[in-house]
């Protein structure tokens, strides 16, 4: 898979996450931020157009894939607010504890390979009082959905770059160290396996 994760993979994730519906959830979500900011998996930085500078205290940007940040959509010597990138997985992140008022995942979930080390790695570098705002695509509520998408996820994971259909978002969540204090889901237009949104806010939990 050498030729593709490097050629093809990362344009394929840039084409997927930039469809219209999915642009709409980021505007509702990437505004909340506030504070010293991290975002996690930022991929191509689609993201980046959103936050709003005002807001921006300062923002630090983790992805694994150098492949895919190269593709990036934004040149960040232009953004308007401080801005760090550092190449690390959500399971080991560079910096201090309690640094961060609040951490932005988005379409990131269903990829991350060992969830409870990133739950444990975000809860280790957000403040006490930080929140946790989310927008990720997971398992439908409709039973023939569900099963349509553990049927072709061995299929899809590895042409996705390990994206995973069928993750329980809001189970992940709260299993991991946090209360959901905002949720919202719906279908976004188009193909009913991959466009069921889960998107909210959490805190870490008492
Ligand atoms: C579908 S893309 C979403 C990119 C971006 N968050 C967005 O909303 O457009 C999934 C991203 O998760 C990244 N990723 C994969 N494994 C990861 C990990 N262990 N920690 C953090 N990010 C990871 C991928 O490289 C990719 O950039």
């Amino acid at each position: 898979m050498g030729f593709y994760n490097k050629y093809i993979l990362p344009k394929m994730i840039d084409w997927a996450c930039r469809q219209k519906p999915t642009m709409r959830q980021r505007e509702k979500i990437i505004p909340l931020a506030s504070g010293h900011i991290l975002e996690i998996g930022v991929g191509t930085g689609l993201n980046l157009p959103f936050y709003v500078k005002e807001k921006v205290l300062r923002l630090t940007a983790i992805e694994p894939a150098q492949d895919v940040w190269n593709e990036r959509v934004v040149d960040t010597e232009k953004l308007d607010f401080d801005f760090e990138f550092i190449l690390a997985p959500a399971e080991k992140i560079p910096v201090q504890e309690n640094s961060f008022d609040t951490v932005v995942i988005t379409y990131t979930l269903c990829t991350i390979p060992n969830l409870s080390q990133a739950f444990a790695e975000i809860q280790r570098v957000i403040k006490p009082d930080g929140q946790l705002l989310f927008c990720e695509h997971g398992k439908a509520p409709d039973k023939f959905v569900q099963k349509y998408q553990s049927f072709i996820n061995p299929v899809w994971r590895p042409l996705g770059g390990g994206c995973n259909l069928n993750r329980d978002i809001p189970a992940l969540i709260k299993n991991n160290g946090f209360e959901i204090t905002n949720l919202e889901s719906m279908y976004l237009p188009g193909w009913k396996p991959v466009s069921f949104n889960y998107w909210g806010r959490a805190v870490l939990a008492e």
